[in-house]
């Protein structure tokens, strides 16, 4: 068994109330018109760089670093708050399915044999987000099981694709569907009948998060298992083409459509005796179509239809609720969280965020684990976000509700962590629009001003981070870091995250003075931020945890 208990801090105290402010999508970069944090007005996070050079530095939150598999691996939440929770470096989803593909072993587990029974009298449909962008899955991925499936057995395969335009550029989606459609013609040589079935944009088809909004899920679902959509194409080429002609219309907001063949029938509805794969590897934005495709009672829409299927996630996306049953990858163990550690040594917690990245600072943090350790000394409180709406349109979003919430925890005396995600940098930050961006970056400071002085007026102790960048820039850049032009002459928008490193600052009354950053972890990383908070609270870290960032002199 595990053994809990931490050993005391030789010098740092107990019972100092700690905030733990993650402002999600805030990385460092220099100052310029793109840089939407340096734009705005930011006097709190400015006063925290300048302060105290001790008590400020920059930690690595892309790459290896968080366990992706490249330095050229952008940061993301998933894996940003799993580093900050679990203090250690988990080889991430995207990595462990390279593996899996790599070594062929993705088609020997459990998952693949289950799925496999339906490959003869069956069509095998795989669902998922069609991108290289690698936050949730990867073309190269979705290709190699094509590849896989194709050697294999399978009879049909229907593809149902969501656009991104959120992890990689707008309108990259033409030149994804192309190279899919070069794979099936490559299938359909071989004789196995494989088409692309229906699709969407992935913010308003399947992949919603934490039950924001059903109807995304049930949009999804009507176009992949119904066949039914608003919008009917003999080619997903054609429909992509045609939709973002649209007014206003994005790959991330595509509407949903499904091919149909001469005489008007869907060519890829989901039926009984089929096989279905989501191949997204994260999990956020799979748990609730999972959960569609594998639960008997199911109440948040109507399904109209419930298909017998063999379904299998390309991952496990929840290891509490044991969702999917089948998946052809297991996912990163993270156990022994910091967040199970101090509940088992009495630190009493608090989490708090909007809808749209509640799970962030619960489920991510603990390590895709929902649900809290111990009800009676944890409260996690989620304030609704708005829906239906674009970031852009309300940049201010709930940081000031979040900032309430965490001041009233914090003064109430009853925490001894309070803990937030400030998601206005990276939800705004992924819109595209600078303009707002610069508002969700002021509204995110005020928010933390609100934190810091409640921590102030209890004596506490706080300690303001990020998971990873997002709106210190948000322009497509050359090599030499020259911004670059689109074919239309301006520039290239980039809603997606960075590979910037993010800032961690400590400070607050309850912080001995002494306290300051080493100067020896130059590397250091998000999962180096786990031992520096369990020392914060007057304990040692795990020994194998990352080590701490902070040492006390004299
Ligand atoms: C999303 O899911 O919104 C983006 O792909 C990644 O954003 P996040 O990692 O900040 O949640
Ligand atoms: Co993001």
């Amino acid at each position: 068994g595990v053994s809990w208990k931490l050993a005391d801090h030789p010098k740092l105290p107990k019972g100092k109330t700690v905030a733990v402010v993650v402002l999600d999508g805030w990385g460092e970069a220099k100052p310029n018109e793109y840089n939407c944090i340096s734009t705005a007005e930011t006097p709190c996070m400015d006063s925290l760089k300048k302060g105290a050079p001790e008590r400020w530095r920059l930690v690595r939150a892309h790459g290896t670093a968080v366990g992706l598999p490249t330095e050229d691996d952008m940061g993301n939440s998933e894996v940003g708050h799993n580093a900050l929770g679990a203090g250690r470096i988990f080889a991430q989803g995207a990595k462990l399915v390279d593996l899996a593909l790599a070594s062929g072993k993705i088609f020997e587990g459990e998952g693949f044999n289950y799925i496999k029974e339906s490959f003869a009298n069956g069509t095998l449909h795989l669902i998922g987000l069609l991108s290289d962008g690698g936050v949730h899955s990867r073309l190269d991925q979705l290709q190699l099981l094509l590849k896989g499936v194709g050697e294999r057995g399978v009879k049909r395969v229907r593809v149902h694709i969501l656009t991104d335009g959120r992890d990689v550029l707008d309108g990259s989606s033409v030149g994804f569907v192309e190279t899919l459609e070069d794979d099936l013609a490559k299938l359909r040589e071989k004789g196995i009948d494989a088409k692309i079935a229906s699709g969407g944009g992935r913010m308003n088809v399947t992949m919603d998060r934490y039950e924001n909004d059903w109807n995304v899920v049930k949009r999804g679902w009507d176009a992949q298992v119904l066949g039914e959509a608003p919008y009917k194409f003999k080619s997903a080429l054609e429909a992509v083409k045609t939709l973002r002609a649209e007014p206003k219309a994005n790959d991330q907001y595509l509407h949903p459509f499904v091919i149909v063949d001469e005489s008007g029938k869907p060519v890829g509805p989901i039926v009984d005796g089929d096989a279905v794969v989501t191949f997204n590897f994260r999990a956020d934005r799979m748990v609730m179509i999972a959960k569609a495709l594998e639960y008997e009672n199911f109440d948040k829409f109507d399904r109209v239809r419930f298909p017998k299927i063999r379904y299998a996630g390309m991952l496990e996306y929840d290891g509490e609720l044991k969702l999917p049953s089948h998946y052809l990858v297991s996912p990163p163990e993270i156990d022994r969280t910091s967040g199970e550690y101090l509940v088992h040594n009495g630190i009493r917690t608090f989490a708090c965020s909007e809808t749209v990245k509640f799970g962030h600072v619960t489920f991510f943090w603990n390590g895709n684990r929902s649900g809290c350790f111990n009800a009676e000394l944890e409260e996690y409180v989620e304030i609704p976000s708005d829906s239906g709406i674009t970031f852009n349109e309300q940049p201010k979003m709930k940081a000031l509700q979040i900032a309430e919430k965490a001041r009233d925890a914090i003064l109430s005396r009853k925490f001894d962590q309070v803990r937030v995600n400030l998601p206005n940098g990276d939800m705004v930050g992924h819109t595209g629009d600078i303009e707002a961006t610069v508002v969700a970056c002021k509204a995110a400071d005020e928010a933390v001003k609100m934190i810091l002085d409640a921590i102030e007026q209890v004596g506490g102790i706080y300690v303001v981070t990020a998971d990873h960048g997002n709106a210190e820039d948000m322009v497509k850049r050359d090599k030499s870091g020259k911004p670059l032009l689109g074919k239309d002459g301006k520039i290239q928008i980039l809603t997606s995250h960075t590979l910037e490193p993010v800032p961690i600052a400590i400070g607050g009354p309850g912080l001995i003075s002494g306290v300051r950053f080493r100067n020896d972890v130059p590397s250091g990383g998000l999962a180096n931020v786990a031992a520096t908070v369990i020392n914060l609270h007057g304990f040692e870290a795990p020994s194998d945890y990352e080590q701490t960032l902070i040492e006390v002199v004299d």
